[in-house]
């Protein structure tokens, strides 16, 4: 049996721990690498998906994943924070991914919070991805609050890449990276949430107790824009892998990588 009730679509696969997540999401990705290696990949970046970002760099570099054909497209950046600023996600995804893997500069985009003329920028990043053929697969994090990028709650579900204000929980929830709550930037571009829905798979990955109210909203609740991630119930192919933590206040029975102890 799976899933809390009959609207649910969201497959669930519970991992032991934060590895086990890293290491499953990286295994599923290097596997469309391998089928298709001139796939477009989606991008997250935040502290859940660094250890998949280190297992695909073990796998470039002991097991020869091959992304010379890779394109990525990352889901969102801040406004206003120089593209080397150390909290960029331009400098994030140099550093835990594109530096030391053998993807081409020009197939990497990631919106330019820099930009002169920020909603012409939204507007040629949607162009871009269409251009690259859509997004393949899109990988996700989830927001204490539900968000999925930085589409926060209240974000309609037919938005399109473009700028949000960013909603004192994640402020703070990302003060952590900065030097303090002041330093973290009030903006920022985003994939929209119809932007998402468009990739053919997804992968929304989730650790720790933090998490777990946000990921049993998303999954068994209401369909609303309070709880932007609860969108993907519609999406045909989304799977979360989550760990026990994040999974805990689940009411409805998903497959285990691990069986339980007692
Ligand atoms: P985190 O962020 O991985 O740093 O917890 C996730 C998110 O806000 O999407």
């Amino acid at each position: 049996m799976s899933g809390g009730s009959e609207s649910v679509s969201i497959k669930v696969v519970i991992t032991k721990d934060y590895w086990e997540m890293s290491r499953l999401a990286a295994r599923i990705i290097a596997d469309v690498i391998r089928s298709k290696p001139n796939i477009v990949l989606g991008l997250a970046t935040g502290g859940t998906p660094e250890g998949c970002y280190r297992e695909l760099v073990r796998m470039h570099k002991e097991e020869g994943l091959d992304f010379s054909q890779v394109i990525t497209f990352n889901l969102d950046e801040y406004v206003g924070l120089p593209l080397d600023h150390p909290q960029s996600y331009h400098h994030y995804m140099d550093v835990h991914l594109f530096n030391h893997v053998n993807i081409k500069r020009e197939n990497i985009h990631i919106p330019d919070g820099t930009a002169e003329d920020l909603e012409k920028h939204c507007r040629e990043y949607e162009e871009a991805i269409k251009k690259a053929g859509g997004i393949d697969l899109q990988l996700l994090g989830i927001g204490r609050n539900g968000h999925i990028g930085f589409n926060e709650p209240g974000s309609p579900f037919n938005s399109r890449t473009r700028v949000v204000k960013l909603t004192e929980t994640t402020r703070r929830d990302n003060a952590r990276f900065f030097g303090s709550l002041d330093e973290v930037p009030t903006h920022a571009i985003t994939m929209g949430l119809a932007t998402i829905m468009e990739a053919r798979k997804i992968l929304l990955l989730a650790s720790g107790l933090n998490k777990a109210e946000a990921v049993a909203k998303a999954v068994e609740g209401p369909k609303t824009p309070d709880v932007p991630a609860s969108i993907l119930q519609d999406h045909p192919d989304c799977t979360f892998i989550i760990d026990r933590e994040a999974a805990s206040k689940l009411k409805g029975r998903y497959e285990k990588t691990f069986s339980d102890e007692r």
